[in-house]
């Protein structure tokens, strides 16, 4: 699917799928399996690589050798920007929201040492830097490079495609290992993974539910956004007939807001650990891995019923939640 579209070869895929029997049997799923794109490789891996692919593939083919972007001081896709920069020889600029700490952890600590040039934002939320991303290329340019800019997320129709591509891959997993999931549960920010792996569904006719935990914003404005990228995304790739999608989006996991940390939260994160020694993160996974758990406990998912927990990364950011480990 997509193969004649520019790609630069980085993530170590397919990454692994593979049951959760613990975990599954404890909150009485039969059939609970991970998809493991906190695998994907390069600097501790997570979903953004795969999308990076093919951004940088693109940012390649128009003669760009810089990339910008932007992200919150922990942000993952921040941090896979910059490694994929380094690893295909490109420069690396980010613009942060929040203010400089005193001390570099987590992603911001890894930025570093990947060589990414950082400039924070003290009074900008992330979404909102994308608008500064014109005035920054303008200017790059006039100092003689040539910058390629990527939204929040690299939520953009060359970043919805390598998640239709994951479900190509997914469907070759299934077929593997004879196990055809009814849903899968997956963390959403800005909307583009779950964009993805909507259209690859699509294309690939599979039945299948997927299920956005949104982590910020309510439901509605995930759906927009959702539909908004995969509109652009129909219209940039003359490929793919037009379709009406189905959004699902599930906002009741937000909790106390942006990366705050409830007892739900640590506990969802201490079962996956627990039970089957895998990490979630705190502001991505943490808050689907408790949407899972919820959602079979109130029977909301039958004990038969096969269920895919799609882990997109994140881990990093544990560093920075010292509290995770407060007795
Ligand atoms: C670990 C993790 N999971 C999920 C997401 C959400 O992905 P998307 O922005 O494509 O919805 C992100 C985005 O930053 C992330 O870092």
């Amino acid at each position: 699917m997509f193969d004649e579209l520019p790609r630069v070869r980085i993530a170590f895929l397919p990454t692994p799928m593979h049951r959760l029997k613990n975990l599954g049997e404890s909150i009485g799923l039969d059939n609970l399996w991970i998809k493991r794109d906190d695998l994907t490789g390069i600097s501790f891996g997570g979903n953004k690589t795969r999308k990076l692919e093919f951004v940088v593939g693109d940012a390649k083919t128009n003669k760009c050798d810089t990339l910008v972007t932007v992200g919150g001081i922990q942000s993952n896709h921040c941090r896979q920007t910059a490694a994929v920069a380094a690893a295909t020889g490109m420069r690396c600029i980010l613009l942060l929201a929040g203010e400089e700490p005193d001390q570099y952890t987590g992603n911001l600590l890894l930025d570093k040492m990947l060589g990414a040039e950082m400039k924070f934002f003290p009074d900008d939320a992330p979404l909102m830097l994308n608008r500064r991303l014109d005035e920054i290329i303008e200017t790059l340019t006039e100092f003689g490079l040539t910058p390629y800019a990527i939204p929040a997320g690299a939520a953009m129709p060359v970043g919805v495609i390598p998640y239709a591509v994951a479900m190509d891959e997914l469907t070759s997993q299934f077929k593997e290992y004879d196990y055809h999931p009814d849903r899968i549960i997956v963390a959403t920010g800005t909307g583009g993974t779950l964009a993805g792996l909507i259209l690859g569904a699509h294309m690939l006719n599979l039945d299948i539910d997927i299920i956005g935990i949104t982590v910020m914003s309510p439901a509605e404005e995930v759906k927009e956004r959702v539909q908004d990228l995969l509109e652009r995304t129909v219209e940039s790739y003359p490929e793919i007939e037009p379709f009406k999608p189905t959004i699902n989006v599930d906002d009741s996991f937000i909790g106390k807001g942006y990366g705050q940390l409830d007892d739900g939260v640590v506990s969802a994160i201490e079962m996956f650990a627990k039970m089957d020694g895998i990490f979630l993160d705190p502001v991505y996974t943490g808050k689907a891995g408790l949407a899972l758990i919820r959602m079979a406990l109130a029977d909301d998912i039958a004990t038969d019923s096969p269920t895919l927990f799609y882990h997109t990364g994140g881990e990093p950011v544990i560093f920075t939640y010292s509290e995770l480990g407060h007795k």
